[in-house]
């Protein structure tokens, strides 16, 4: 079965768009606005390699780069009678204005959401967002001035790292091992920006099968993660799209569970229900809560209010819970097909991350590949992904790449893995012939979150 062709414009956070923290100006000559615009838009950076993605998204090209959840599976009569009872019963309501902070119905239903990992919150300090990229956007435009730091992991999801350039914050990378992102390391970097008279703004971080590491922090870790925040006063962003999708059985306890006063707790419906509806929140303390929601009104007047009762009604007349666990299992097998692909045809020397849950394999290449230089070749023998740099603000990760295993069905992801390892192996043999391209720095090595080996 051949996995459907999605049209170029369509837009995926996975795709490595634009990288956070490179100042460097896009704008040309042929934009004869370029004098006009705000210092902040340098920041934003047009995918190096977007170009080659429109060709990624062809048919014959099995595309392991792309984030999009596969709703193929919902079912559609459900959504579509829960969707016209909706506009009967509420149409009205529906397609008026709303409130700043999200509908009361909605966020009383996101708490019972939040419940499932051992979050006791008030619909009061829920703000809901245009998915959860809007609400990263609100947390920077609140806390972040030009030139402040914040703490992400190394490698960190895209979307947020270019969130964080497009207000002209500095990414300071923290390092993870295979529990995720590293206490010791959390404790250097805080205790060296103190040497440098700085504070971090705000630590942002995945817990639950880390875009893209697919990396998860038991949950002493979460603690130890709380203990060093609590040393250095460190606010906490917590973004969780995947933890309901936990393979390996129930939801882990969210770090916002442990504190409610330091962590800031980011919850989506785009991968437990759909993307389209762009629904998303934060848990906020409460005087956070209020500067949100004034931040929303700037922005939006109010979350799309059609949208919040859409998901509103479909989470109480559908079985979510139920939904969720079908939607695991087929991630399951897709998963298992991605690891299996990947034990058969990888090459001595590529190592890879083993997720319980969410969507990524983080690969690490044999010693002298590059993943941005070989994109063309890899997509000239019809497979895709996304190279690593893009999710490090410093340039970073040319020994990686990320493979999603969300969309594509498991024998296209088979498929994959086997044209990835003919690229890999035509590579090798080039750099036997003519020598290995220039050797990763070594902090890279030490960022690198540390993958089972083969
Ligand atoms: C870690 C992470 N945060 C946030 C988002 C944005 O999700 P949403 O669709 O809720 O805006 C994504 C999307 O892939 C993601 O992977």
């Amino acid at each position: 079965m051949s996995t459907p062709a999605r049209p170029e414009s369509v837009a995926d956070p996975g795709d490595g768009g634009a990288v956070a923290g490179s100042a460097r100006r896009q704008d040309t000559r042929l934009d004869s606005y370029v004098d006009r615009y705000a210092a902040r838009t340098h920041g934003m950076k047009a995918s190096a390699v977007r170009a080659l993605f429109a060709v990624a998204n062809r048919p014959e090209v099995v595309s392991l780069a792309g984030g999009m959840p596969n709703i193929a599976d919902l079912p559609l009569n459900v959504v579509g009678d829960a969707m016209r009872e909706m506009i009967l019963d509420v149409g009205p309501q529906a397609m008026q204005y709303g409130s700043g902070q999200g509908e009361p119905e909605l966020r009383e239903q996101i708490c019972e959401v939040m419940s499932l990992e051992g979050i006791a919150a008030h619909p009061d300090d829920v703000t809901v967002t245009v998915g959860s990229q809007q609400a990263l956007d609100l947390l920077t435009r609140i806390f972040c001035d030009p030139g402040d730091v914040v703490l992400a992991e190394a490698p960190s999801y895209v979307g947020a790292l270019n969130t964080f350039g497009a207000y002209q914050s500095r990414v300071v990378h923290v390092g993870m091992d295979d529990h995720g992102l590293d206490p010791a390391a959390l404790r250097e970097a805080c205790a060296s920006l103190q040497r440098h008279g700085a504070r971090a703004k705000f630590l942002y971080t995945i817990p639950n099968f880390q875009n893209p590491a697919g990396l998860s922090q038991p949950v002493q870790r979460r603690r130890e993660l709380i203990e060093v925040a609590r040393e250095f006063d460190l606010l906490i962003i917590e973004d969780n799209p995947y933890g309901l999708l936990n393979l390996a059985g129930d939801p882990l306890p969210a770090m916002r569970s442990m504190d409610a006063e330091r962590v800031i707790y980011l919850g989506s419906f785009s991968k437990t229900f759909a993307p389209g509806f762009r629904a998303g929140w934060v848990l906020a303390p409460h005087a956070v809560r209020e500067k949100l929601v004034l931040a929303q009104e700037a922005a939006t007047l109010c979350p799309p209010v059609f949208s919040q009762f859409a998901v509103s009604k479909y989470l109480s007349s559908h079985d979510w819970r139920g939904q969720i666990e079908s939607f695991k299992s087929m991630y399951a097998a897709r998963r298992d097909a991605m690891l299996a692909g990947l034990s058969e045809h990888m090459p001595a020397g590529t190592t890879w991350t083993r997720p319980d849950g969410g969507f990524f394999v983080w690969l690490t290449l044999p010693e002298g590949l590059d993943s941005q230089a070989m994109l063309p070749r890899a997509v000239s023998n019809r497979v895709a992904y996304v190279p690593g740099t893009a999710f490090y603000a410093d340039g970073l990760g040319s020994r990686n790449m990320r493979l999603s295993y969300c969309y594509p069905t498991p024998e296209r992801i088979i498929e994959g893995t086997k044209r990835l390892g003919e690229v890999l192996g035509r590579e090798l043999e080039l750099h036997e012939t003519f020598g290995l391209h220039d050797q990763p720095r070594a902090v890279e090595r030490s960022q690198a979150p540390r993958p089972d080996q083969r």
